[in-house]
């Protein structure tokens, strides 16, 4: 009896956990889940918009690298994004010498939930690259940190 008390008190902390998660997503009303996965973890450097902010955060859209459709081009994108970056990137004639975090590591965001922020931003403010797939994405995860 007792241990089905516990059972029972930690399938119920479960729920709450599960609650406050959604409530901390929903004010962003985003209209995707990929959508509302990118103002989450990248829209307070890149903006909302995908135009980053000159000199600090190199913008996403209107980006050729970021917008390729090579596979060698969205390897090193993948890469950027899972391991982080801080090698220096010239964009459109502006250098950029930040550091981008390690946000698609796994156990911060899996995959399916990763693959829906790139797509999402790939087909976002004038972009039309393609979708990038899973397997794209495990031979990424597998090639490690791009420095
Ligand atoms: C804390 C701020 C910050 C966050 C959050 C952030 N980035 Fe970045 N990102 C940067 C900075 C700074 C750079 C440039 C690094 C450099 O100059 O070496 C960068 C670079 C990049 C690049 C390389 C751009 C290029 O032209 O090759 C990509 C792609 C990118 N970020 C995507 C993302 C995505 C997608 C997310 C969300 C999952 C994200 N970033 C979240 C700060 C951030």
């Amino acid at each position: 009896m007792k241990i089905l008390n516990k059972t029972m008190s930690i399938t119920s902390s479960a729920v709450v956990t599960t609650a406050a998660l959604l409530l901390s997503i929903s004010p962003v009303q985003a209209s995707s889940m990929g959508e509302g996965l990118y103002m989450q973890h990248c829209a307070a450097c890149h903006q909302p918009d995908g135009n980053g902010v000159p000199g600090i955060f190199p913008p996403l859209a209107d980006n050729a690298q970021v917008n390729s459709d090579d596979p060698e081009n969205i390897q090193k994108y993948l890469r950027r994004i899972i391991f982080g970056y801080h090698g220096g990137l010239i964009v459109n004639n502006q250098m950029y010498s930040g550091r981008m975090p390690p946000i698609g590591y796994v156990g911060r965001l899996n995959d399916s939930e990763l693959l829906k922020l790139v797509n999402y931003q790939r087909s976002s403010w004038g972009s039309k690259a393609r979708a990038i797939t899973f397997d794209e994405l495990a031979r990424a995860r597998k090639a490690g940190s791009l420095k």
